[in-house]
């Protein structure tokens, strides 16, 4: 496992062979959203022949039937029996649950076809594809040419085709395979709805043939005036390259040259620097130039560290008023990708009276985070390494390890996510310690400034496990304490909320990352009928009154913003395919819990939970 990772860090994202490009979100791109056509492929009769030999290994030209080579019947003797223009279309981004009935349970092989024409702006430049994510494995073609093969539904990737593209007629296809494997991340059994597709944007993008492909720019750790990084260019003239880094408004302009690598570490200090926070989510013009290449960023400066049992922002201690959220866009049904979706979702969130998100179980699409920058929503991401994932096999791990890597690349500017989340449930055992340890050692390797956690859960002690105790090993190797918990409804019912006695060691800062329980909206009764959204508001009372007992409480997020779809939810009449525990339903229509908790957050406060527990 250790040699696994050394060679896997080396070329891990960012700065190696896996290219993946920085801030693609304010690049000037073409886009390749709209309708695509696409063929169902079961059998996967478009990439394995007869023998099930893939047609991408076979020598063979003429035995060439793979679907990636988009062939026509030109004479009449011609046997072609597909054809991707004659075949239905469907939207990109978009899973294909939701846009065809047909598809709602589909889990397997779906290939898809976009044709373009590109004519390049400068000769020299560079042409690269990108995917904002794919879900699960995508095989990706252009004009016949294999280009990659991309593992892990919820991060970018992109591929260079300087080479192979030509001006008019492009054909980019794309194998999209959603079927869950015991040995992937996350494992074959989620609480969610396994949406398939490519279910984020497409991007072309053109840059220099020396362009800025990397950069990190942030605080130092524990500094309110460092701001530390570095740049990394892609490209033969990548060495002894000038950069200047400008932020304007702080009135820094440093001069720096890269080295043989392309890089170029940098420090600048400012008195001057709005701190961001909730209060003021204030974001900077970043602009990195070179001779060749410029990218403007929006990045906000802000510290986050944890002082025993307090978490602080810019110094200051404060209180995590979250909500989960899967990325799903429960009246439109599917997944969340635009940034139509996150407004609403974040909306909520802030309706909710929240300065915190968790993103479960996934990476969430990059609107969700550019838009919690901008709306000051610190945020919680996670690594989809969830419950029984095949902790002893290396190749599970060098997955779970490249989706952390593309995370954290991705993300490691903006200043709203303040966690990086190893994994949700997990059950405890050796080979997962090394596992979760080996993933903290490696996030810590690129971004040392924010901090680690994980959803762990509570164990019981004494009569009918009144007492609760976190006693996964886990917990000594993370910043921020976080559980779940599901007293009131997976244990016991609501009134067993007032019997519990915490007896949680850990002098760290505790996080309850879940808890909750399912309501119908609109279905009412007495405050012990389940279902009811009576005994959900009776839940949330009671696990509110019992939590606040948790001295070192620095932070909630209740499962979970609104109602979402998962294949394990089946009772007829009440959840048909969805999850109820949303505080919001599938039509957007808050339960009578949303203002319980919406009250409780109006008035809680570090300083309250302190003096509940002195
Ligand atoms: C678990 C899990 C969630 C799940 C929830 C539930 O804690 O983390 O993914 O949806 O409980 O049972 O609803």
């Amino acid at each position: 496992m250790k040699k696994l990772i050394i060679s896997l860090v080396m070329f891990g994202c960012g700065f190696g062979s896996d290219l993946l490009i920085q801030n693609i979100y304010n690049r000037e791109t073409s886009t390749l959203n709209g309708k695509w056509n696409y063929i169902v492929d079961p059998y996967e009769n478009g990439f394995y022949n007869y023998r099930y030999t893939p047609f991408d290994e076979t020598a063979d030209p003429t035995m060439s039937g793979g679907y990636f080579t988009n062939q026509k019947a030109t004479q009449p003797s011609d046997r072609v029996e597909y054809d991707f223009d004659l075949s239905d279309r469907i939207k990109v981004p978009g899973d294909w649950n939701h846009q065809k009935e047909k598809l709602y349970y589909y889990e397997g092989t779906i290939w898809y076809k976009k044709s373009f024409d590109h004519v390049k702006q400068n000769q020299g430049n560079r042409v690269f594809v990108h995917f904002g994510a794919a879900n699960y494995q995508a095989d990706v073609y252009l004009n016949g040419h294999k280009l990659g093969v991309h593992k892990g539904g919820f991060t970018p990737f992109n591929y260079e085709i300087t080479d192979i593209l030509k001006e008019l007629d492009n054909f980019l296809v794309v194998k999209v395979d959603n079927t869950r494997k015991k040995d992937e991340v996350p494992t074959v059994n989620t609480d969610w709805w396994n949406f398939g597709g490519l279910t984020r944007d497409v991007k072309i993008v053109e840059l220099p043939a020396t362009f800025i492909s990397d950069y990190f720019v942030q605080l130092e750790k524990n500094s309110l005036q460092e701001i530390r990084g570095y740049v990394q260019l892609n490209g033969k003239d990548g060495t002894g390259q000038k950069v200047e880094l400008l932020i304007p408004e702080l009135k820094i302009r440093k001069k720096i040259v890269t080295d043989e690598q392309g890089r170029v570490e940098f420090s600048v200090s400012s008195k001057r620097i709005n701190l961001w926070s909730p209060e003021n989510p204030q974001l900077y013009d970043v602009i990195i130039k070179t001779d060749t290449d410029e990218i403007l960023d929006h990045i906000g400066f802000r510290s986050i560290s944890t002082l025993d049992q307090d978490i602080l922002l810019n110094g200051k201690p404060i209180f995590l008023k979250g909500i989960c959220i899967h990325e799903e866009n429960p009246i439109r049904g599917g997944r969340a990708y635009s940034i139509e979706d996150s407004r609403m979702l974040l909306g909520w969130a802030k309706e909710l009276g929240c300065n915190y998100v968790r993103l479960a179980h996934y990476p969430h699409n990059e609107h969700m985070l550019r838009l919690a920058d901008e709306m000051g929503i610190m945020v919680w991401e996670e690594n989809p390494v969830y419950w029984t994932i095949s902790w002893e096999n290396e190749q599970t791990y060098a997955t779970a390890q490249q989706q952390l890597g593309e995370l954290i690349s991705r993300d490691k500017n903006r200043a709203a996510v303040i966690i990086w989340s190893m994994a949700n449930e997990t059950p405890v055992s050796e080979s997962r310690m090394n596992f979760l340890i080996n993933l903290r050692k490696f996030a810590l390797g690129l971004d040392d400034t924010r901090l680690i956690s994980a959803a762990l859960e509570i164990h019981g002690e004494g009569e009918f496990g009144l007492t609760k105790k976190i006693s996964d090993p886990f917990a000594d190797f993370v910043d921020v304490l976080s559980f779940n918990q599901y007293i009131g409804w997976y244990d016991g019912l609501p009134d067993k909320c007032d019997q519990i006695n915490w007896s949680i060691k850990q002098n760290k800062p505790v996080i309850v990352s879940e808890f909750g329980g399912g309501a119908l909206h609109g279905f009412h009764g007495d405050s012990l009928s389940r279902w009811t959204e009576e005994y959900q508001e009776y839940l949330f009372k009671e696990s509110i009154e019992m939590l606040q007992r948790i001295p070192q409480l620095r932070g909630t997020s209740p499962w979970i913003l609104t109602d979402f779809h998962s294949p394990r939810r089946v009772l007829p009449g009440i959840q048909d395919d969805w999850n109820r525990k949303g505080l919001i339903s599938e039509s957007g229509d808050k339960k009578k819990a949303f203002y319980i908790m919406q009250d409780f957050y109006n008035q809680i406060s570090v300083q309250k939970i302190k003096k509940l527990n002195k």
